[in-house]
């Protein structure tokens, strides 16, 4: 056995034994020595992208009592799925979601594939998934490597190279943490450490059982690694946003498209999201629907504003009250328009920003 070998070995003897100790009780996590559910896993993985803990369990409940298994999801309509996702954000991961469930339904006959080849060619599955859905429930020796876990490795190693040039060399270096009696345990460990001990801005060296020989630790600067790439500026885009309400208290909602931002998503008439200064008019927002370009708006003094990863934000309501009597037959889509009453937005595929709207007309009126 090299040095290296017998670092390593003693390193996952010190985690597992912390894990055995202090590991989080998660909804999709089985107690000690059970089977998880591959189902339950993937659901957990696939939440947990780009999102923490906290904000996926309520989902995660959700979603479990609603749809119990992956054939019960698997012919759940798109848009309900999405309207259960709603809030959580990152929304192509929910068409992935579905998508995923109507393969392994009908491909593999409700099972998931067992190979993390076979697992990467599944809708929404990329190689993280893949690598945690294999260690945790088919214990095939392998190490996933997800923000957690990358820093956690860049630390133990002093892995000084800014992000994402270091990618290569982190996940080099995880390999020789994979544990092959637990792969499951030691990938699970790993991600609870890097959320308690080993926190990006702050580290409790004293209590980690990775203390002795973690390289950052004894150069003094575990809380300045991994060393991330420059933030880029986050662009303003704007645009004038309608909340056109018929005399019933009903209000014009549409879907988005299929593919891009928030994608299958519902959302009240808006113009384009631009970063120049928007053009503010119904023309802009429903160039479909010209019986509704000289309406009447009033607009709020105050925009509603939203951060997105690529850009801010900024959407002016207005507010358009159809006159009474207005003959509205065969003037939308039905295909792309729908009035919704306020009331059964709880069933709606809003997203965060449409709340948001929704909460200022509906709070200020
Ligand atoms: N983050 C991603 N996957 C996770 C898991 N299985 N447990 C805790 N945090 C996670």
């Amino acid at each position: 056995m090299t040095v290296q070998q017998r670092i390593a070995e003693t390193r996952i003897a010190n985690l597992l034994a912390w894990y055995d100790e202090h590991r989080r009780d998660l909804p999709w996590r089985e107690a000690p020595g059970g089977r998880p559910d591959p189902y339950r896993v993937w659901l957990s993985e696939i939440m947990l992208q780009q999102t923490t803990v906290p904000a996926v369990i309520p989902y995660f409940h959700k979603f479990t009592e609603r749809w119990p298994t992956v054939q019960n999801l698997a012919v759940a309509t798109l848009d309900d799925v999405l309207a259960a996702w709603a809030g959580l954000g990152y929304y192509a991961r929910a068409r992935n979601l579905h998508a995923c469930a109507v393969q392994v339904a009908d491909a593999h006959g409700g099972i998931f594939p067992d190979d993390p080849a076979a697992l990467l060619k599944l809708p929404g599955i990329g190689p993280y998934t893949a690598a945690a859905i294999a260690a945790i429930v088919f214990k095939i020796p392998c190490m996933p490597v997800d923000g957690n876990i990358e820093r956690v490795v860049a630390r133990l190693d002093a892995i000084e190279t800014r992000l994402p040039a270091a990618k290569p060399q982190i996940h080099d270096a995880a390999q020789r943490l994979v544990a092959t009696a637990r792969p499951g345990d030691m990938a699970q460990a790993m991600m609870d450490l890097g959320a308690s001990l080993c926190a990006p801005r702050r580290t409790d060296c004293d209590i980690c059982p990775l203390a002795e020989g973690c390289r950052a630790r004894e150069n003094g600067n575990a809380e300045q690694l991994p060393v991330k790439a420059p933030k880029k500026a986050r662009p303003m885009r704007t645009g004038a946003i309608y909340w056109i309400e018929r005399n019933d208290g009903a209000v014009l909602i549409r879907k988005r498209p299929l593919s891009g931002l928030l994608g299958g998503m519902s959302e009240f008439p808006s113009t384009p999201w631009i970063e120049a200064r928007a053009v503010h008019s119904l023309a802009a927002a429903m160039p479909d629907c010209v019986a509704f370009h000289n309406l009447e708006c009033a607009a709020d003094a105050e925009p509603v504003r939203h951060i997105f990863t690529h850009f801010t934000l900024e959407l002016w309501p207005y507010r358009v009250a159809i006159p009474p009597g207005t003959n509205l037959v065969g003037l939308l889509d039905p295909g792309q328009y729908r009035w919704v009453h306020p009331d059964k937005f709880v069933q709606e595929a809003l997203p965060s920003v449409m709340k948001k709207v929704a909460g200022q007309v509906l709070i200020k009126i």
